[in-house]
């Protein structure tokens, strides 16, 4: 046995413990030690049954994620010890008892249900979220939960992956005992009532399969195919979970067919890089355990409009206090009417109760004045984009606040050290950029000034996950990572509208890619007025050479906004957020375009994801090579939680290693020859192409030197 797996005694029953942190997961010598203490047990009489808990903060929560990357890329024989244990635990001649708490998910509830009866505190949750990582369950989940839970529920938890709670398990007939008091000495006694009933261990695979309504599992179906469109996991899951219809072994056949196909995918090889993706943007250089945090327990934003609202209602899901400070009584007023809206929407949702929303609402203190800001750890200024009045409030804050407080700008675009120059503390400065809608998207974007303190950041990463969001740390310049790279795909889709595709086949074409909405209509959304206030900004900045888009500025100057002014790239109904194509528009676009001398023509889709996405990737080299994002996996990470790229394409920079370094080079200087200097290709991917390697390569490496 290895010091992975310990087998002692408690009398008559044997208790197997997983020790492999952090989270027990299935590693190899895992799976070979509780074989080797099965065996043990098995070999001696005076064990009557055999208790399987994890030691430390959760029984095992699947099999270990890295050996499936491996296996991906063609290693063999390294799961042959899961293998062997999965029917080794069920086939055992003693009852064992899986002891859940924690986390059972994956790998680790199909331990579990090999096991002939499983038990849990109360604070367990079970799962199988293997659809998550573009998989199915590979250890018999699809054929044994329907047995224990019913078709339905399997599928649902299969296809869905979400977790559910030991109430609802023990409910669904998963669990047989929620355990109140010490996990162990509960799950030892219902080992001992099971010797006491006597007879041989029940086994999931030999129960029958409780009968259904033969139409609930064509609703599931239709439900997740609306829900994970471009998913090929979920819809894989149902088709084995419909197979535990089967004799046991054909269903067994069936799963592991699907889990192969599944393994072997672009699909899963991106989302297996998203969830190392989400855990790596937390590594620092030089920002480890060892540095200060600060408690954050009362905040303070500064500016209750779109942003404002959404960020203050962060902080108050959170349970941190906020004050939410605005100019006008009339602002604050309609600032918190919105919030108010909000909440309410999710309770009318069933998400919330409205005890909560009024604790909620409780927690953000309005104001206009700045008089209880000394009680504030951190400030989150999102006033109007604008550097004079940006400068103007932090100076205002520096101070109204203490000198340890944490003053942080929401700002999109501006420079954070002159920001931080206008108070007298630029170490306690730093951006933490929300994404709309703020109280909705994952995304923080944390942007290190000069000067920001390991400290300060630090605290915002760790402040990032109390908030539920994903932080990712960035450099200063302008757009930062997000905005920065959504400029030259914002560009590229005007181009392809001007050369001669319509809006929506734009649109259509980059959905169908998988982006959650097309770049015009994301466009409409966020507000034309505030594009083109933007780019009014650095207009004196950008070369004259370079080739400007022609139709946004004459939107703009028509007064038509985008959503809010009910007509952008589209046109929107009354009381409607449909996007309508809008014939003015087309006519705008071939006059401009005949105006400028462009000649249009049928785009194909294919150009069009190639031309969008490509020009996102060239952006994205070059911010890699500056160190604006510490790796490119960050950058996916970003696509993915605040611009809606699938994160079943692993983000934009995955997206090129899968598609090939070489090929996207040779379109870009192929768009280069064709559109001029704006396609220059970065120099990292002109380097990257020519030497072989990818962007990936790329983050082993940074690994590996820090
Ligand atoms: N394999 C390998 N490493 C894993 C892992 C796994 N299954 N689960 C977590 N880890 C690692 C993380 O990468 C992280 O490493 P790091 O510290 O080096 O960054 C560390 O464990 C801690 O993880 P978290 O930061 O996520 O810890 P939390 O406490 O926030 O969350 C958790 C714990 C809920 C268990 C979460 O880690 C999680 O959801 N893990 C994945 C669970 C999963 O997907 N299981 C199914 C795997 S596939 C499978 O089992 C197939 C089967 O059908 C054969
Ligand atoms: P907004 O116009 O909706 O809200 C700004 C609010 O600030 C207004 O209600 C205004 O009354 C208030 N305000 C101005 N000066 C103030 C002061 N001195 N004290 C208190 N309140 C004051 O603007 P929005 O969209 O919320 O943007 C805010 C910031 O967030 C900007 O820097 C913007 O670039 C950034 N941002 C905006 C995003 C968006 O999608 N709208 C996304 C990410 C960042």
């Amino acid at each position: 046995m290895s010091e992975l797996v310990t087998l002692t005694r408690d009398g008559d029953i044997g208790v197997i413990t997983v020790n492999n942190p952090p989270v027990n997961a299935l590693s190899p010598g895992v799976p070979e030690g509780i074989e080797a203490a099965l065996r043990e047990c098995c070999a001696d009489w005076s064990v009557k049954a055999i208790v399987l808990i994890g030691g430390g903060r959760t029984f095992i929560a699947g099999a270990d994620i890295k050996q499936f990357a491996k296996l991906a890329s063609g290693a063999k024989g390294i799961d042959a010890g899961m293998r062997s244990m999965f029917p080794s635990l069920e086939d055992c001649s003693k009852s064992v008892i899986a002891a859940i708490h924690g986390t059972a998910l994956g790998g680790g509830l199909e331990t579990a249900l090999c096991c002939h009866y499983r038990v849990a505190v109360a604070s367990a949750q079970v799962g199988q979220p293997e659809v998550k990582l573009g998989l199915i369950p590979g250890a018999g989940a699809t054929q044994r939960l329907p047995r224990l839970a019913g078709l339905i529920k399997a599928a649902e938890m299969c296809a869905i992956g979400d977790p559910v709670s030991a109430a609802e398990a023990e409910q669904a007939g998963i669990l047989d005992r929620v355990i109140e008091g010490d996990l162990l000495s509960g799950a030892i006694a219902f080992a001992r009532e099971i010797v006491a009933q006597g007879g041989p261990p029940r086994k999931a695979s030999d129960l029958s399969i409780p009968p259904c309504d033969p139409n609930a599992l064509a609703v599931i179906r239709a439900t997740v195919s609306k829900r994970t469109r471009g998913l090929m996991a979920p819809l894989k899951a149902i088709e084995a979970v419909e197979a535990a219809s089967f004799p046991f072994a054909v269903g067994m056949q069936k799963e592991a067919d699907i889990f192969k196909e599944c393994l072997l995918s672009d699909q899963s090889k991106a989302l297996i890089h998203v969830f190392f993706g989400e855990r790596a943007v937390n590594k620092i250089p030089g920002i480890g355990k060892e540095t200060l945090t600060l408690p954050i327990r009362q905040a303070a934003v500064v500016g209750a409009g779109t942003m404002g609202g959404g960020i203050a209602m962060n902080y108050a899901n959170a349970g941190i206090p906020v004050f939410l400070k605005e100019a006008t009584q009339e602002a604050l007023d309609h600032g918190l009417a919105i919030i108010r809206k909000n909440y309410a929407a999710t309770v009318q949702k069933g998400r919330m109760t409205a005890v909560q929303m009024e604790q909620r609402m409780g927690l953000i203190q309005p104001t206009l004045t700045y008089d209880r800001f000394a009680e504030a750890d951190i400030v989150v200024e999102a006033i109007f984009e604008g550097m004079e009045l940006k400068k103007q409030v932090f100076a205002e804050l520096d101070k109204v606040t203490r000198p340890d407080a944490i003053l942080a700008s929401n700002t999109s675009t501006l420079d954070i050290d002159v920001i931080a120059a206008a108070t007298s503390r630029p170490q306690q400065v730093i951006g933490h950029h929300f994404f709309s809608p703020a109280n909705v998207m994952r995304l923080l974007e944390i942007v290190r000034g000069k000067e920001s303190s390991p400290t300060v950041i630090a605290t915002s990463m760790a402040l990032a996950k109390t908030l539920n969001k994903v932080g990712v740390l960035v450099g200063n310049c302008f757009g930062f990572v997000g905005n920065r790279m959504f400029e030259p795909y914002l560009r590229e889709s005007q181009f392809l509208v001007e050369e001669g595709a319509r809006v929506e086949e734009v649109d259509a074409a980059m959905v169908e890619f998988g982006m959650a909405l097309g770049p015009l209509a994301v466009a409409d959304l966020a507000g034309l007025d505030v594009g083109w206030r933007i780019k009014n900004g650095i207009r004196h900045l950008i070369p004259q050479e370079l080739r400007q888009p022609l139709i946004a500025d004459r939107l703009y100057e028509l007064g038509r906004y985008g959503q809010k002014t009910k007509a952008g790239w589209y046109r929107y109904p009354e009381g409607s957020r449909v996007a309508m194509p809008d014939p003015e528009v087309q006519q705008l676009v071939e006059e401009s375009a005949r105006n400028a001398g462009i000649e249009r023509r049928v785009i194909s889709s294919e150009e069009i994801v190639e031309r969008i996405v490509y020009a996102l990737i060239n952006e994205g080299a070059k911010i890699l090579s500056e160190g604006i994002a510490l790796r490119a996996v960050d950058i996916d990470i970003i696509y993915i939680y605040g611009y809606g790229f699938p994160a079943y394409r692993g983000g934009p920079m995955w997206h090129a290693d899968t598609v090939g370094i070489k090929k996207v080079h040779e379109r870009i200087c192929e768009f280069e020859r064709q559109h001029g200097t704006q396609w220059s290709p970065a120099p990292l991917l002109t380097s990257l192409a020519e030497s072989g390697k990818n962007f990936s390569d790329l983050d082993t490496e940074h690994a590996a030197a820090s």
